[in-house]
């Protein structure tokens, strides 16, 4: 099969990297892809949101599946378009996108079907939203509407915080119309986790769970980015919740969205709060997390090609679904500065001489420049070690991290510590 795939960060890195193993796959391009991913696939130079070039690509290439990576090519409905020109996608539709396109409308769902979540309003008016506020207890969470690439929600420990989040999101629009409206919501407290399932419609099924480490520092200070670190499997929460999580949140979902006529096929992805009342909701996205996937796919023994065209068939139930016993940590390294602006074009040194067993480096931010892998993003690479069990994960994980280098380069010392105490 000839397969397209979309997207420029590690999650597609991950992607293409599993894809390569099934041996039904004869050709892989990606657009745009990056550095990284040119030594498995080759790269298009077609951007994700540039519907009518990628159509007539996958066209003209005699593509035989398409597989969508980021959130916002989703959210515009580049599924549909594939559909419309009889293009066999991997993804849901623009009408279960929405799921994480609008945090109102995946709020209104879950409380709709009695889906565990944060208490939470709604607000369309910056007056109404401040009058709300000044009554509810801090820490509260402030969420744009719309998707903000990945910030957009802002949890606030003083009112003072509050209401300049409230007025920097409805007001000022530091996130522009994704802040036309507004999630007032309450603050959640305990573990996060996610919960990636593949969903045909009418069949979940879930993934092994990760963690991310969201807060660009140690010891989850700093402010939020997209993901610093992850690991996979998490042998200290309890197998029950995990369940409960499963049963209770996203099984409920899926069917929820095919109730509403808007049945999901893709990647179900689920935050989740593991609070003193059990799991809750934070939020859905409607594709592969970053970087979980690349956490998770490595740790998956079924060919990945086989649940994407399950999927589409609506067969997954069919699929024999297996599971690596090993663990995996993935150790994000980021350029200076991140989240916030950052120089890019630093030449990386050592990648071609990582030499831990079993380590994986998945590239993010990078591009070819001169025959060279250079900084290219925020986030640059995700180096994966693999294990017996995290603690050795870990480990590997570090140790290959550690012989890559480039100016300005800043990682987190404590991805997957949780998991060890
Ligand atoms: P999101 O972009 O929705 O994933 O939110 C970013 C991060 O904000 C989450 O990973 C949580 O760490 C935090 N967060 C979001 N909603 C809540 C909540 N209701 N309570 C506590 N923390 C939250
Ligand atoms: N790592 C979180 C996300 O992909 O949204």
């Amino acid at each position: 099969m000839r397969i397209l795939v979309i997207g420029r960060g590690g999650r597609e890195h991950a992607i293409v990297w599993a894809l390569k193993k099934s041996p039904k796959v004869e050709k892989i391009f990606c657009s745009p892809g990056n550095a990284g991913i040119a030594g498995l696939a080759e790269n298009v130079d077609i951007g994700e949101m540039e519907f009518a070039r990628l159509v007539g690509f996958a066209k003209e290439q005699s593509i035989d599946l398409v597989v969508v990576g980021p959130d916002d090519p989703l959210a515009a409905g580049i599924v549909d378009e594939f559909e419309a020109a009889s293009i066999p996608v991997y993804g849901p539709r623009k009408n279960a996108a929405e799921i994480e396109g609008s945090k109102i409308f995946m709020k209104n769902l879950l409380r709709k079907y009695d889906i565990p979540t944060a208490k939470y309003e709604t607000f369309t008016d910056y007056e109404s939203a401040k009058a709300y506020l000044a009554q509810q207890p801090v820490p509260i969470v402030i969420k744009a509407d719309g998707l903000a690439a990945g910030k957009g929600v802002t949890v606030c420990f003083t009112r003072e915080e509050a209401d300049k989040a409230l007025e920097e999101t409805m007001v000022s629009k530091s996130f522009g119309a994704a802040g036309d409206k507004v999630v007032i919501e309450e603050f959640l407290e305990g573990q996060e986790m996610s919960i990636l399932a593949f969903v045909d419609g009418n069949t979940v099924r879930a993934m092994s769970p990760a963690q991310d480490h969201k807060q660009v520092f140690d010891n989850d200070k700093g402010p939020n980015t997209g993901g610093m670190g992850t690991y996979s499997p998490l042998p200290h929460i309890d197998q029950a919740i995990i369940e409960d999580a499963i049963e209770n949140i996203v099984k409920p979902t899926a069917r929820a969205m095919v109730s509403e006529g808007r049945p999901f096929r893709g990647v179900l992805f689920a935050g989740l709060m593991i609070t003193k009342d059990g799991p809750k909701t934070i939020e859905f996205n409607a594709r592969f997390g970053d970087p979980e996937t690349q956490v998770v796919l490595p740790r998956l023994e079924t060919d990945l090609l086989d649940i994407f065209l399950a999927s589409i068939d609506g067969t997954l139930a069919d699929i024999d679904m297996r599971w690596s016993d090993e663990a995996a940590v993935c150790v994000v390294l980021a350029s200076g500065g991140y989240p916030g602006s950052y120089p890019k074009g630093f030449p990386i040194d050592g990648l071609d001489s990582v030499n831990v067993p079993g380590a994986l480096v998945f590239h993010a931010g990078t591009a070819l420049k001169d025959g060279r892998v250079v900084t290219n993003g925020g986030r640059v690479l995700g180096v994966v070690g693999r294990g017996a069990g995290i603690a050795e994960a870990r480990v590997n994980a570090y140790a290959a991290a550690a012989g890559i280098t480039f100016e300005g380069k800043q990682n987190r010392t404590d991805i997957a510590a949780k998991a060890l105490v």
